[in-house]
């Protein structure tokens, strides 16, 4: 497939996904805002600098530094993808978020002038880019000097049974993932340290730094785990939201019974790892 055609099939996708994302925000964040306070401590916003967060789904990593930038501070919080971003603008107003703006961009092409903002924020969004390299420029070139990019990246599929373990029922029901997952956007295509550190010297910084972080992906019931990976998996959720309805109980039922190794008495829980990077 051409990069546009992906591109604009994966921009479709987080369409769709935007109302999940909206009906778990609250859910999301509980497991994962440690990831995202680390990118904001990391980035150490000050009063009144100018902060930008890319692929910022409903944004809500971007609100911790909103809130530290302050009323002469401001956020422009960006997504390729339009619907992501309404969600992002309706959660702010909720929070009582007035310093952000909200903007539909596209990361690999940022509509942005040079030496724009103080800091770079991008949970979970560069591996899923079909050209990471061009994102990591633009955000060299809106950086003001002595600016810093901080983001997150998925680790292994080893690490991360959270995502996996769904890809594996479906390989044994002759469904293998389409798209290669370390290939160009895919969810692991920037797990590995040295890859990762050349792509972001590539791009024109000269200190990086990157850490393995936990997340736990904790869920009360099966019932939580299906309505996460049918409505907020991406690729994953398109996938079985095309099924038909009796293949998708079935393979409800096998998921499940695959879920059984990770249940614990709170529930269930998978263990995730994530890579964060600093980059000056
Ligand atoms: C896994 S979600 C992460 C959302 C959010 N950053 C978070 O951590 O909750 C990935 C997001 O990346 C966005 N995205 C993917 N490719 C993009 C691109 N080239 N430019 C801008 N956004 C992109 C998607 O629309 C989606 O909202």
């Amino acid at each position: 497939m051409a990069i546009a055609e992906a591109r604009e099939k994966s921009r479709e996708l987080w369409d769709r996904m935007a109302p999940g994302w909206l009906k778990h925000n609250d859910y999301m964040w509980s497991v994962s805002r440690l990831v995202g306070e680390w990118l904001v401590e990391h980035l150490d916003p000050q009063p009144g600098q100018t902060i930008l967060d890319i692929a910022a789904g409903p944004g809500n990593t971007g609100f911790v530094a909103a809130r530290l930038v302050g009323d002469e501070g401001r956020l422009i919080s960006t997504d390729f993808a339009q619907e992501m971003v309404a969600v992002a603008r309706d959660s702010a107003q909720t929070l009582g978020i007035t310093n952000a703006e909200f903007k539909v961009m596209d990361a690999e092409a940022m509509d942005l002038p040079d030496d724009h903002v103080d800091g770079v924020i991008c949970r979970w969004g560069f591996m899923l880019m079909l050209d990471p390299a061009a994102a990591l420029r633009e955000t060299r070139r809106v950086l003001r000097p002595g600016g810093k990019l901080a983001f997150s990246v998925w680790g292994g599929p080893a690490e991360n049974p959270w995502v996996t373990l769904m890809g594996m029922v479906l390989t044994q029901r002759g469904m293998p993932p389409q798209n290669d997952p370390f290939g160009p956007g895919g969810m692991f295509s920037m797990s590995e340290h040295d890859p990762v550190r050349e792509l972001v010297t590539g791009a024109g910084y000269e200190k990086v730094e990157i850490e393995n972080m936990p997340v736990a992906w904790t869920f009360k019931d099966f019932d939580q785990i299906w309505a996460f990976t049918t409505e907020l998996a991406g690729a994953i959720a398109t996938l079985i939201a095309d099924m038909p309805a009796e293949e998708i109980a079935d393979l409800r039922s096998e998921y499940q019974a695959a879920c059984e190794s990770y249940r614990s008495d709170e529930g269930y829980s998978f263990p995730g790892m994530t890579v964060n990077v600093l980059a000056q």
